[in-house]
């Protein structure tokens, strides 16, 4: 059998960290994206790192801790933000349980600088609140956030409708969250779902279309290239 890897539609990788927690890991670049099964009454006592860390649920409720800050996540409303070295932690609150997206990221302006020295940029919120706007490029209804390193969108993909050829100055990961598109990135096509993602590379034309008769709900996380 022969095993191919594809750096537009990555493997995933499962692990079990613990038992409440099941991770689907995705390294895209430098890029690490996990997608988080966690188990009711979980907690994640605060911790910190090197890389910048950012995260949003797609089901369930969550308490977010943030450099002490406490917040509530509800899915697709706000994203949490975490700079490098800044604490942070977890609690869930939903009687069924969480999944969610996260991102870890080492951002290359910010290495090297002692721990607990701020970072020479505006340190951003810990929550992001996403705004219901209109997508430029597709004119799909949106919700849309970013801070200094990221952004993000999650577009609503009406019935049988395609996404057009695009091409990023950025690096673009999507998350299909219900039901199944079509991708196209550099010359790959994969039909993907829930479990799966896309990475285009800044520079890579990405394209798209919808054969279901539902509306597709796309999370879309780009990293400007500035920050390399
Ligand atoms: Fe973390």
């Amino acid at each position: 059998m022969s095993i191919t890897t594809s750096i537009f539609f990555p493997d995933p990788q499962v692990i079990k960290p613990r038992p409440d927690l099941e991770l689907t890991l995705f390294q895209c670049g430098e890029i690490l994206i996990q997608l988080a099964a966690i188990l009711p009454g979980a907690v994640f006592e605060p911790h910190q790192h090197p890389e910048s860390q950012m995260g949003m649920l797609f089901s369930g409720c969550v308490e977010i801790s943030v450099d002490g800050k406490k917040s509530i996540l509800e899915p697709l409303q706000q994203a949490y933000v975490a700079a490098t070295h800044i604490p942070h932690g977890s609690t869930i609150l939903s009687e069924d349980g969480v999944l969610g997206v996260e991102m870890k990221y080492l951002i290359p302006s910010q290495l090297g600088k002692p721990i607990h020295e701020p970072v020479e940029k505006p340190i951003d919120e810990p929550i992001l609140s996403l705004q219901s706007t209109i997508d430029d490029l597709t004119g799909f209804p949106c919700k849309f956030g970013a801070c200094s390193w990221f952004e993000i969108a999650v577009l609503e993909i009406p019935a049988n409708e395609k996404l057009p050829r695009f091409t990023t100055t950025q690096e673009e990961i999507g998350i299909i969250l219900n039901d199944q598109l079509m991708m196209k990135v550099g010359e790959e096509e994969k039909l993907l779902e829930y479990g799966s993602i896309y990475y285009a590379p800044a520079g890579v034309t990405h394209s798209g279309y919808s054969t279901s008769d539902k509306t597709i709900s796309l999370v879309k996380i780009g990293l400007p290239s500035s920050t390399h």
